[in-house]
């Protein structure tokens, strides 16, 4: 069944007091008993029967204004709880049983090992009592839980304990209220055996903030990380947008086994282990980074998604976009802006672009979908943020801020859909951004193709820029959209031109925000003393492809002198990306596969200048994702886009062989560990030249990646050097591995970073080894981050994956079929890895068709399993 966004309706029903009487009494069974004040909603259509959504609940009674209802008033089938002839104004008690123990969906009330946890986002909730569970139905809740004193210590959920205490049986009870009316999917309990650290915020305004953190027991030390983290991040938002902490508590819990990265439920967010727990002798600088921007992410949501919600949920972006947008804010500047955006631009590349090329693509609004839980995609959180970004730059930072706060303003308290921002924007800013507003709704990555002209004799520098955008799935064509273009001009021997655009009488400075919104623009340059190099889109003005006819000297000016970081970096990825695709075609050909010496000049000028910012440098120096390249090909032959990518690595390896070996002792990072930008961005460096000089499997750098292992104080370090080594095929290779494991058995964050280490690996018989890890007695596939480590890098694997002779998938199809019936929101995810089969050459395009075949002959497939292998094979 599919639902659709021109069906929306206001409730029926509205639920402003939500009670809830939660009593688990073992890890098999819990009886949820439910009061809701429930009112017809004077501007939702009338309906006589109230009808409450409902998962895998059995449902005992039902009683209206304390009176229970006979069998005949209500029925109760696989997903809706109907109750006949109801009154205008009425209290309903339900009395419902739920089976934690056996929710190995993770939606819902479920059990890890130390106790009870939910997870409601987006449809959850009706997996615990029956519901209006949809976000733009609002309540107060109150909640008691009771459970055994001995086994679950600790009980939580939204708000504040009001009040607590001991029963009969050696069990124990807590009441917590939340005073915000909030949307179900931001519903939370915990009840588990936990340690517990505690801080505290003082707002600006002088309130204090009790902040608590509760960790599986014995691992507080790895709590301290995020718990700073979640005060910079409560600051940040304070300084940059006045917006404070509205709670007297903040609890943050984390759990091994959660189907997402975390969960902003209100006061009470809950963390994925692997995106909050930090110790860096098991924590790489990536994690660090990446659990930083997470606590900081959810800590966002408090206001945006949560304060101001989303009506329903094709608005996802509402709350997504913008919050992935402040998260990237704040890690531009924590740590190095030019970073941050890199790695935000290669994130949209590897999977937004591809999903947008794909039978999956959806506009950032999506219009239909059977399974929301399918719609927690790269498009609405990663182009989401794009489109916030773009907003930003064509008003500008102040104006955007006054937008924010009109939005506050505007919606607080309030459940309502994208155009809400926007129309803030749009007020705030007096821009007019009707024309915008398509990139809500059209799918499909946008290209600009760029043309120029100069003429010496008027001094005159003209770009056309066409705008154009394929057809995807439901949108054949699409109309022109309005976007910033961030431009800049060099001269031949790297300045910056001042920007003067005809008919304007001020200049523009050194970069001009173009705005686009024919198909077709002119811009005339003058006073242009002398024909400039373009740098377009500086800083991804746009998520869009940019085509212009670069040649290798323009890049490399670029490369050099370009004020603008992240086309610095651009530049040096078009001049590889322009040798990688000619010589993915030589290699398809026949023709020997060469690079050209300025290839390893470019890089080597990248490495030798790397002491003014080792990060960036190290960004600069990584060549293109096989992936990206992958995207680029009219028809993909992944063994060939390895080979040829692997070349040029080993071209340049050889080429800079000494630059590199004297770069790894160069940027050693001496003294104790920090995450701090700076010294990760010498780790990355170094390890990225380590990773280079292993390429060519000499086996004096062998020699040295195993001594880094073994002598390795930090995580990020002893993972570079064993993925340096597990790249390689030699005797060093399987005991690095083994050792890694045995040292680590205990530790499941790090077994994840192994099992993913093997699964990725580019050689031979790694189809085999992923089969025997499946069953391993360290993998599990009830457990997401096992599944994840595994079976999801197993699907990036360009290489095993995608095995010639089919290996890959099929091992795909055994395990999503294996996985589909414990947890299909996990299992739709790693199936999607064989969407895309019609990108590829003929003999996977057919084997990858076949597995998508045999998933969707399935018996029993999941909906949303169902729904992913529909729409590819559609
Ligand atoms: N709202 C969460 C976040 O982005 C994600 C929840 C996703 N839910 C899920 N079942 N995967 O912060
Ligand atoms: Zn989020």
């Amino acid at each position: 069944t599919t639902v659709r966004l021109a069906d929306y309706r206001r409730p029926a029903f509205l639920i402003p007091e939500v009670v809830l009487d939660i009593d688990l009494q073992s890890e098999d069974e819990a009886r949820v008993a439910a009061t809701l004040s429930v009112q017809r909603n004077p501007d939702g259509a009338s309906s006589s029967s109230l009808v409450l959504d409902l998962d895998e609940v059995s449902v005992e009674s039902v009683a209206i204004d304390g009176k229970l209802l006979p069998p005949e008033r209500w029925q109760a089938d696989g997903r809706y709880l109907t109750v006949q002839d109801v009154p205008a104004s009425f209290r309903l008690d339900t009395v419902s049983r739920i089976h934690p123990r056996q929710n190995t969906k993770l939606m819902g009330i479920y059990t890890s090992s130390t106790g009870f946890f939910s997870l409601c986002e987006a449809e959850g909730f009706r997996r615990i009592t029956p519901f209006l569970d949809r976000p733009d139905v609002m309540a107060r809740y109150t909640v008691t839980l009771h459970a055994d004193r001995e086994r679950y210590p600790v009980l939580l959920a939204n708000g504040n304990c009001v009040a607590q205490g001991e029963e009969g049986g050696a069990r124990h009870w807590a009441r917590w209220v939340d005073p915000f009316p909030k949307p179900s999917y931001l519903f939370a309990v915990v009840a588990a055996r936990l340690d517990r650290s505690q801080d505290s915020f003082r707002t600006r305004s002088g309130r204090n903030v009790l902040l608590q953190f509760f960790v599986e027991p014995g691992k507080l030390d790895q709590g301290v990380f995020a718990l700073e983290s979640l005060k910079h991040a409560m600051k940040w938002d304070e300084d940059t947008y006045g917006l404070e902490v509205d709670l007297d508590e903040y609890n943050i819990v984390a759990v091994g086994d959660f189907n997402a990265g975390a969960m902003e439920n209100k006061g009470l967010n809950i963390f994925n282990t692997k995106l909050v727990l930090a110790r860096s002798d098991i924590s790489t600088d990536w994690d660090f980074n990446f659990i930083d921007r997470t606590v900081a992410h959810e800590y966002f949501h408090n206001w945006t998604g949560n304060r101001v919600t989303c009506r329903d949920w094709f608005q996802l972006a509402l709350k997504e976009g913008l919050t992935v947008f402040r998260e990237q804010q704040y890690a531009g500047d924590r740590y190095s802006r030019a970073v941050a955006r890199i790695q935000a631009v290669r994130n949209l590349r590897t999977g937004q672009f591809p999903e947008d090329a794909g039978p999956m693509a959806h506009p950032v609004r999506p219009s239909a979908y059977q399974q929301v839980s399918n719609f927690y995609t790269s498009t609405v959180y990663q182009k989401g943020a794009e489109l916030v970004r773009m907003m930003h730059t064509l008003v500008g930072p102040a104006k955007f801020r006054q937008a924010m706060d009109l939005y506050f303003r505007e919606h607080d308290g309030q459940a309502v859909t994208t155009d809400a921002l926007v129309a803030a924007v749009e007020e705030a800013s007096g821009e007019d951004l009707s024309q915008f507003r398509l990139w809500y709704e059209q799918s499909g990555t946008a290209r600009l193709s760029v043309r120029d002209q100069y003429d010496e004799t008027s001094q005159t520098y003209v770009l056309t820029v066409t705008q154009s955008c394929p057809p995807t799935p439901g949108q054949p064509t699409k109309k022109p959209m309005h976007m910033p273009l961030t431009v800049g001009l060099l001269t031949p021997d790297g300045r910056e031109l001042p920007l003067r655009l005809e008919g304007e009488k001020t200049g523009r400075g050194g970069s001009a925000v173009l705005s686009l919104r024919q198909e077709t623009e002119v811009f005339r340059f003058i006073d242009v003393p002398v024909p400039p190099v373009p740098s377009l889109g500086r800083n991804f003005s746009a998520p869009v492809i940019i085509g212009y006819p670069y040649d290798d000297q323009a890049l490399q000016l670029l490369l050099g002198y370009d004020s603008d970081a992240f086309n610095r970096w651009e530049a040096g990825q078009r001049l590889a990306m322009d040798l990688l695709l000619r010589g993915v075609a030589d290699r398809r050909a026949g023709r020997p596969v060469q690079f050209p010496d300025y290839l390893a000049e470019a890089f080597g000028r990248v490495l030798a200048d790397a002491q003014k910012d080792p990060a960036f440098a190290a960004e600069a120096l990584t060549l293109p994702a096989e992936i990206i390249i992958a995207e680029r090909l009219e028809e993909i032959d992944p063994q060939a886009v390895h080979e040829v990518r692997f070349a040029m690595r080993r071209f340049l390896a050889e080429r800079l062989h000494g630059a590199f070996r004297s770069a790894y002792d160069l940027f050693a990072t001496p003294g104790p560990y920090s995450p701090d930008a700076e010294s990760s961005g010498r780790r990355a460096l170094r390890n990225l030249c380590l990773a280079f000089l292993m390429d060519l499997g000499e086996a004096e750098t062998r020699s040295l990646c195993v001594a880094q292992l073994a002598g390795a104080t930090n995580m990020t370090d002893a993972m570079a050097a064993l993925a340096a080594l597990a790249s390689c095929d030699c005797p060093e290779r399987r005991p690095a591995l083994d050792g890694f494991y045995a040292k680590w058995k205990d530790e499941p964050l790090v077994v994840d970073k192994w099992l993913s280490t093997e699964a990725l690996s580019r050689l031979p018989g790694t189809v085999a080894r992923v089969r025997e890890l499946s069953r391993h007695p360290a993998f599990t596939l009830k457990n997401p981050n096992k599944v994840y480590a595994l079976v999801g890098s197993f699907g990036v694997n360009q290489v095993n994956f995608h095995a010639a002779d089919g290996s890959g998938y099929a091992l795909m199809v055994e395990l999503a079929l294996a996985l589909d019936p414990i947890n299909p929101q996990v299992a739709s995810r790693m199936v999607r890895n064989l969407e895309r089969y019609k990108r590829y050459e003929p003999a996977r395009r057919e084997l990858m068709r076949a597995a998508l075949q045999t998933i969707a002959a399935h018996p029993g497939l999941s909906r949303e399993t169902g729904e992913v292998v529909g729409k590819a094979l559609a």
